[in-house]
This record gives C-alpha cells, sequence and structure tokens, in this order.
C-alpha cells in the first residue's frame, strides 16, 4: 500500500504516460491485499472515474480462506458482497466456485475478517516450519554434543553401584 495513493493520486492529476492505462484500459483485473484492492476502488469510483473508458469493468481476484475447495460444501471461501450504491450485504459468494469478483460489490472489511480466520493455524504452520528448518541445520552439532557427552560418561570413572562419579 506504500505509495499506492500517490500512485493512482498522480494517475488522477498527470498527464504522465504511466497514467495512460486509466483511459485506455475496458478490463482491470486486481490481485492484491484487501486494504489496497479497497484503496484501488475508491480511486477507480472518485478521481479516476471522468477518464475511465465507458463500460469500464474492474475484478478483484479474491484470495479467501479455503478448506475444501469443492465448490459449495464447507463454506470456509464465503465473501460477502454489498450493493455498490447501499453499501447494504446484496449476497454471499463462495470463492472457491469464482475466485474473480466484481470489483465494486466486494465487502473487503468482511474478506480480511475472514483472511484473519485462519491466523492461529498459520502461526503454528510457520512455527512447526522453523522448528523443522532450524532442527535440521543443528541437527550435526546436536549429533557432535551427543557424541561428546557419551564420551565423558563413558569415561568417567563410575562407583560401584554403576553410577558416574560425582
Ligand atoms: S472452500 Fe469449501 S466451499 Fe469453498
Amino acid at each position: 500500500m506504500h505509495g499506492l495513493d500517490e500512485f493512482l493520486q498522480s494517475c488522477a492529476e498527470m498527464d504522465a504516460p504511466f497514467a495512460e492505462w486509466v483511459s485506455s484500459t475496458d478490463q482491470l483485473i486486481l490481485s492484491d491485499h484487501p486494504e489496497s484492492m479497497e484503496i484501488f476502488r475508491t480511486m477507480l469510483s472518485g478521481d479516476l472515474k471522468p477518464y475511465l473508458k465507458p463500460g469500464f469493468n474492474a475484478i478483484a481476484a479474491v484470495n479467501s480462506p479455503m478448506q475444501c475447495m469443492m465448490k459449495e460444501v464447507c463454506a470456509q471461501c464465503l465473501c460477502r458482497h454489498v450493493d455498490s450504491v447501499t453499501g447494504e450485504p446484496s449476497r454471499y459468494v463462495f470463492s472457491c466456485f469464482n475466485q474473480h469478483q466484481p470489483l465494486f460489490e466486494l465487502d473487503f472489511k468482511n474478506l480480511l475478517a475472514r483472511q484473519g480466520q485462519n491466523s492461529v493455524q498459520e502461526k503454528l504452520s510457520n512455527a512447526w516450519l522453523d522448528y523443522l528448518i532450524e532442527g535440521r541445520q543443528t541437527e550435526p552439532a546436536m549429533q557432535d554434543a551427543v557424541s561428546a557427552w557419551a564420551h565423558e560418561v563413558t569415561h568417567e570413572p563410575v562407583d560401584q553401584d554403576n553410577h558416574p562419579a560425582p
């Protein structure tokens, strides 16, 4: 999102080559973080609107959390849409059935909340991966440490009860 506001504002204000896409695009497909796509939508329906081609269409690639990916079974991927005029919820879409959804109808706050629902699982997965990766990196060192310890133990004098001497 850093710089996105400035970029879009520049597109609206400047007659620069990088802003040419605004007046020459028939269909725009966005795939980004919900907050970035919402910034885009705000500008497209505001300052950039006078420059858009008639019939301009904007689509968002929605990355909702998914579970079954079997189209309308588990409902983990549900994405809420809102009426672009009233802002009221209008319908729910199974994102695994259709990831490309109309930009101007998406409820990005709902999408952001749904993406956050997997955060515990994601943190656990990351912790497990770190554990595995670090475990592999330290494995030879661990083996060396165990060998050294075993050498020390086996070469220490033992008392009559067969315990290492204190
Ligand atoms: S991911 Fe299960 S219904 Fe879409």
